[in-house]
């Protein structure tokens, strides 16, 4: 008998834990509502919640002594994946007076400083169905639209609003040992494979870790998370991007050091998704005067964003063929600009314009390596998870997006202008000084057939 309970015992202690919840403070997710839109055109009204990611969250011991500081791990309590794993909780978090998140109706305000005890900067959020669930939207054959206020954001910031393959429940079904799951903002992925993740499938990811040169906050380990990434939506009040991103496999899938690609690996494009992605921005195809303050799509003023994702056949279920975009503003319905690069036609991300942008622009087509529009199809048709963020960039300073990149390139060089910030600017060091209260406003979030979720504006 005595050594049944033994033997029992030692099971239960062999079972490992980890990713746990720590009770320091409750976890308040902010409602938000959001619109699902029928053919005619009526929209029911749906109740959502936002959540942050599990990165900018404390992690501690049981006790409350910090697992990370800064952007180091504690050598003690993290020694290995597995262990740190295991002795670490991810705590509540405080919305509003900690990382200047607050909601209201059907908007969420993303403050970029937030200066408490610490000085929180940006933040990722999700959307959830319910506290345990993050929201997954099927939009293959559908369109999304919302509002957003990028007034506030100037050159070298990011409101980013957009959809990954995440695990609907944060990874806790395939990754027992994550305890902690969509409740706690945890399963990120993306297509850069990011490899400054904490956590990742229920696993530290202190093995290898090199805190980063010049972000006292954050570091890279030896594992990446990968998934495709639709950016739907990548401005400040100076450039716009709308970009689809690829993989080999749609749904969450760890990455080992350099083989994850990426922006933090030595080589970009060794991973399973496409860094890069096949991008419209209306700046970089040729019209300068299309999206900026006081220009065709003012920035001055609360903007509709719609992304229209049509399929060969018009179903939900057929290839993807086709990514359009569509404004309205004022009451005004204003399409994309057309491309005025030779060599590129149209208005819309197709297999076309894709593949004749990365031969005008002299770009690698990873796009196509990766599976192009089909392979972004199919990510769109199994579900994705809804992501609104704020940031810096503390690898390329924005330039991406708003100014002339790559800086050594000639700024004549078809591809070269995506913006008219300086390359100077976007500095994180500048960024946060000069910009503090810089904020997003999105809002009015909008699904449903195509044409279903503007018209009636
Ligand atoms: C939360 O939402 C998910 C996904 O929609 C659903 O499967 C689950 O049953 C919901 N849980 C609760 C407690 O409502
Ligand atoms: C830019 O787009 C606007 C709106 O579509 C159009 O009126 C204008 O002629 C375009 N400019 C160029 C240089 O193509
Ligand atoms: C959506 O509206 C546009 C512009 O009015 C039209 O060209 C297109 O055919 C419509 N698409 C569908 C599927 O109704």
């Amino acid at each position: 008998m005595y050594l049944l309970i033994s033997l029992i015992l030692l099971s239960f202690l062999n079972v490992s834990f980890s990713q746990k919840v720590g009770k320091f403070s409750p976890e308040v997710h902010p409602p938000i509502t959001w619109q699902e839109c029928a053919d005619d055109g009526s929209c029911k009204t749906m109740n959502g919640e936002i959540v942050i990611d599990a990165n900018w969250r404390w992690v501690h011991s049981e006790q409350g002594t910090n697992c990370y500081t800064g952007n180091t791990w504690n050598p003690t309590l993290c020694p290995d994946d597995k262990t740190c794993a295991e002795n670490c909780y991810l705590d509540g978090a405080n919305y509003e007076s900690v990382y200047g998140i607050t909601t209201e109706d059907d908007s969420v305000r993303l403050n970029f400083i937030t200066q408490s005890q610490g000085k929180n900067i940006g933040s990722r959020t999700f959307l959830m169905a319910n506290s345990t669930n993050y929201q997954m939207f099927y939009v293959l054959g559908q369109e999304f639209s919302f509002d957003v206020d990028v007034s506030n954001l100037d050159c070298g910031l990011n409101g980013a609003l957009y959809l990954v393959s995440m695990d609907s429940d944060g990874g806790i079904a395939r990754f027992p040992s994550n305890e902690a799951g969509a409740q706690y903002g945890t399963g990120y992925c993306d297509a850069q494979c990011p490899r400054d993740l904490k956590f990742i499938s229920g696993s530290a990811n202190v093995e290898g870790w090199i805190p980063s040169s010049n972000n006292p906050n954050t570091g890279y380990g030896n594992h990446g998370s990968c998934c495709a990434e639709m950016d739907l939506w990548e401005a400040n009040n100076m450039a716009t991007a709308l970009t689809p991103h690829p993989c080999d496999t749609s749904s969450q899938t760890v990455c080992e050091s350099d083989s994850c690609g990426g922006a933090t690996s030595s080589n970009r494009y060794g991973g399973l998704c496409d860094p890069d992605g096949c991008d419209y921005n209306p700046y970089r195809m040729g019209n300068t005067t299309f999206f900026g303050p006081g220009q065709t799509v003012d920035t001055k003023s609360v903007m509709t964003v719609v992304t229209q994702f049509i399929t060969n056949d018009g179903t939900t279920t057929g290839t993807l063929k086709s990514i359009k975009r569509l404004y309205v503003q004022n009451g005004q319905v204003i399409s994309q600009s057309e491309s005025t690069v030779p060599g590129v036609a149209g208005n819309e991300i197709t297999e076309d314009f894709c593949h004749n942008q990365k031969q005008v622009f002299g770009d690698k087509d990873s796009f196509t390596k990766h599976g192009g529009l089909a392979a972004m199809g199919d990510a769109l048709k199994n579900g994705m998870v809804l992501v609104l963020s704020l940031w810096d960039d503390y690898l390329a300073d924005m330039l991406w997006l708003d100014s002339n990149y790559p800086t050594t390139s000639p700024v004549t060089e078809p591809g070269v202008a995506r913006g008219p910030c300086s390359t100077s600017s976007g500095t994180p060091t500048d960024v946060e000084s000069k910009y503090p209260n810089a904020y997003v406003v999105y809002s009015n979030i909008k699904v449903g057939p195509i044409n279903s979720t503007f018209k009636n504006n």
